[in-house]
């Protein structure tokens, strides 16, 4: 019985540690990408039609072949902590896997030290909210090892807003049915009215 236990609880202990141990934090990064993007702090992008440029290097102070495992680097769009207030699926959490904080990704590349850039249009399916821009380098078992972003350690500055205009699309769309359909109706309109001034001249 006590074997039993034992064997219990050393499994339970096991699965906890594998599952704690799992996982990249993010404080555990260097932050060794310069990330920067074209927004101006505050300005406001629309969905569907803004668009701003990324670009990412590595940063020359950090010592020659830190870089040696990097595989890829992926940049995403991530919530700057007042869109965060209040909405836990978006909470940033120290586990990597768990986190919640850079949940569209933008673009995803080779790595290369230098000389990457992207022009990025901001999607129609991006939520309002405020961002910023952040990007990982992975190895190549895609795990996060490094990482860079266009704000500050507290994500204060360099944000920008991201509009969604699909709310306004739907109105322009079911505007331009209405107008099309009184169109047909006025252009049937007129060709009966002329019809019937013809039958009514050629009576006279
Ligand atoms: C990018 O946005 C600017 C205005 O901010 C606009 O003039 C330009 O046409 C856009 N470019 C693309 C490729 O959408
Ligand atoms: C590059 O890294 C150094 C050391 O961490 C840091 O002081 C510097 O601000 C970084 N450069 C840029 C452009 O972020
Ligand atoms: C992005 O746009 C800038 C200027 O609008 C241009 O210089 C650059 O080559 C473009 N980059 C890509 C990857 O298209």
């Amino acid at each position: 019985m006590a074997a039993i236990e034992g064997f219990l609880v050393a499994s339970l202990l096991l699965s906890c540690l594998a599952s704690t141990s799992y996982g990249v934090t993010f404080t555990s990064l260097q932050k060794t990408l310069v990330v920067s993007a074209s927004n101006q702090q505050g300005k406001v992008l629309k969905g569907g039609e803004g668009n701003i440029t990324i670009t990412w290097s590595y940063n020359n102070s950090f010592p020659a072949g830190t870089d040696s495992a990097y595989k890829t680097v992926k940049v995403k769009l991530c919530y700057a902590p007042i869109s965060q207030v209040d909405r836990a699926w978006r909470k940033t959490v120290d586990n990597l896997e768990k986190d919640k904080t850079c949940q569209h990704n933008i673009v995803s590349r080779p790595y290369s030290p230098s000389n990457n850039n992207f022009n990025w249009s901001v999607e129609r399916d991006v939520p309002t909210a405020t961002y910023f821009i952040r990007a990982y380098a992975y190895n190549s078992a895609d795990e996060e090892v490094a990482f860079g972003q266009n704000t500050d350690a507290h994500k204060t500055t360099n944000l920008f807003q991201v509009e969604a205009i699909s709310g306004r699309h739907a109105s322009l769309d079911i505007a331009s049915i209405c107008f099309s359909a009184f169109a047909i109706v006025s252009l049937f309109g007129f060709f009966f009215l002329e019809k019937r001034k013809g039958k009514s001249s050629q009576q006279k």
